[in-house]
């Protein structure tokens, strides 16, 4: 459409005067490049008067070349080519000085038959809003690197649970990458089935922290595994106005954590298991001693009266349970010794297989291996420990004989023995078939005295025992599992390193 304004210097008053008081500077140019007239405001910046301006070449002017710009650069030549305005960034940056940056603005005059007959170029300082921009590109840029090195993993979501974005500890938390978890999942699958609904519930309750936000809270991820990880979580919405366009969450894995904190607690129980076992244990050595010497007495002059009386005398049965209750004793204080020795370990460089062996060996000849079945799976390559072997032998003859005792002399023993996944340990493992232990005996499995076997028939000092001297040699020991198809006790120790 034919342009109807009239030409910029047709010395009109009122428009040389509009045109002095635009307040960018302006030139306007032919299209063979003269500059035609420039403004008040163009001389004031520029520092000079229209005699040096008017009637150069812009190129001449502005770069003191005898040469146009290339066409690509040059917003006139643009002008020209399809009579629409243009405008063209320009930065200036004499060394050592700060940059300052110019829009420059073309603009078309067009005559009756459409064609350009000047362009308008008006000089635009941009400075100040392209240092704005710059710092917002700067501080843009420090948070997203904030985010992605943070070690709290970030997640952020639309409302319809796609994933928008994932910090690299958010990758590593659940396990995909965030092309994958954008293939793959949403924000949904993230949570244990139905708890997402509760999170946003809890995102747009007033009373849980404020609109929009969800405070520290304990919850459970699922990764791509499909393990539920505990975690901290803190969420918002993200709002626009008044409409929710995206979620963020922020996870802390509490594995570690928690995992710590459950070595505490064990490391305090077995601080106070073994500050009562100590204390029991003097006790033990205390009674045990004493009682010895007089139930040395008992089966002394028992053994002598029995010796003297004959065969059919009468009072002879009474003597001969005098004589094997004063020997249940001496089992019993046997064991109250081997409890409370307070020696520590003599250790040496051991073979674990014979050792096991060795023990085996010892309680071989007894009758209850009759309907017992042994099955070994013993490691191949030989395993070396350094421990007490004679303490260690007394280990696994207490707790060979607990899965005997729980067979009632029916079933499988079956031994392990491997190294453990860390390489610095070796694992022993005694199963049984047995009755297995019921759950509230668990925690008081290891403490002395604590036996669930008929009078005479256990002194509930094997465990204990055997906990004592394990924990002496460095190793460790405890249930791997036990239920009505039997028992597994795990001792671990120390490997040889030499
Ligand atoms: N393999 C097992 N299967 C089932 N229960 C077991 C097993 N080992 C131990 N127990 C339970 O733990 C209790 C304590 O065992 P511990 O060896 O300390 O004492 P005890 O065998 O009763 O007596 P002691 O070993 O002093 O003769 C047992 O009485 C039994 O109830
Ligand atoms: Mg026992």
């Amino acid at each position: 459409m034919a342009n109807k304004r009239a030409k910029p210097c047709a010395g009109n008053d009122w428009k040389i005067r509009l045109f002095d008081y635009l307040s960018a500077p302006t030139i306007i140019l032919s299209p063979d490049r003269i500059i035609v007239d420039v403004n008040a405001s163009f001389l004031e910046n520029f520092l000079t008067d229209k005699s040096h301006v008017v009637g150069r070449t812009c190129h001449d002017f502005f770069f003191g070349s005898p040469q146009p710009c290339p066409t690509e650069i040059c917003g006139l030549a643009k002008v020209l080519a399809d009579r629409r305005g243009h405008s063209a960034l320009k930065s200036t940056a004499a060394p050592g000085d700060i940059e300052t940056w110019d829009n420059h603005v073309f603009s078309p005059v067009l005559d009756e038959a459409g064609e350009v007959t000047h362009v308008v170029t008006s000089i635009h300082d941009v400075t100040p809003i392209k240092q704005l921009e710059r710092r917002l590109a700067g501080a843009r840029d420090f948070t997203e690197k904030l985010i992605q090195s943070s070690t709290t993993a970030i997640f952020a979501a639309d409302m319809k649970g796609r994933i928008l974005t994932m910090n690299p500890a958010a990758e590593e938390l659940v396990g995909y990458t965030l092309e994958e978890a954008q293939k793959k999942i949403t924000a949904e699958d993230l949570y244990p089935a139905g708890r997402a609904k509760e999170v946003m519930k809890i995102l747009r309750d007033e009373r849980m922290g404020g609109k929009g936000k969800l405070h520290l809270t304990r919850f459970t991820l699922i990764n791509a595994a499909g393990e539920e990880i505990p975690v901290d979580l803190t969420g918002a919405i993200i709002y626009e106005g008044d409409t929710e366009v995206a979620t963020v969450g922020l996870f802390n894995d509490l594995r570690e954590k928690l995992q710590q904190e459950q070595r505490d607690r064990e490391m305090a129980a077995l601080n106070a298991r073994m500050e009562k076992m100590a204390s029991l244990g003097q006790l033990a050595a205390g009674v045990a001693h004493e009682i010895n010497n007089p139930l040395t007495g008992i089966l002394f002059y028992a053994t002598l009266l029995l010796e003297s009386l004959a065969e059919d005398d009468p009072r002879r049965k009474s003597l001969t349970q005098i004589y094997e209750d004063a020997r249940r004793c001496g089992r019993i204080i046997k064991n109250l010794l081997a409890y409370s020795r307070q020696e520590p370990p003599r250790k040496e460089i051991l073979n674990l297989n014979a050792v096991l062996e060795k023990s085996l060996a010892l309680i071989r000849d007894r009758e209850f291996y009759v309907d017992l079945r042994v099955i070994r799976e013993l490691s191949g390559e030989m395993i070396l420990i350094e421990a007490d072997g004679d303490q260690l032998g007394q280990v696994f003859v207490n707790l060979v004989l607990n899965g005997v005792d729980a067979m009632e002399q029916k079933g499988t023993l079956t031994l392990r023995t491997y190294p453990d996944k860390s390489g610095r340990n070796a694992c022993i493992e005694i199963s049984d078939t047995g009755c297995g232990i019921a759950q509230e005996n668990l925690t008081r499995l290891f403490d002395p005295f604590f036996t669930t076997k008929a009078p005479g028939k256990g002194t509930g000092l094997g465990l204990s025992t055997a906990y004592g001297i394990v924990r002496e040699n460095g190793g460790n020991l405890w249930v791997k599992e036990t239920g009505e198809h039997g028992t597994t006790f795990v001792v671990e120790l120390p490997l040889y390193k030499n």
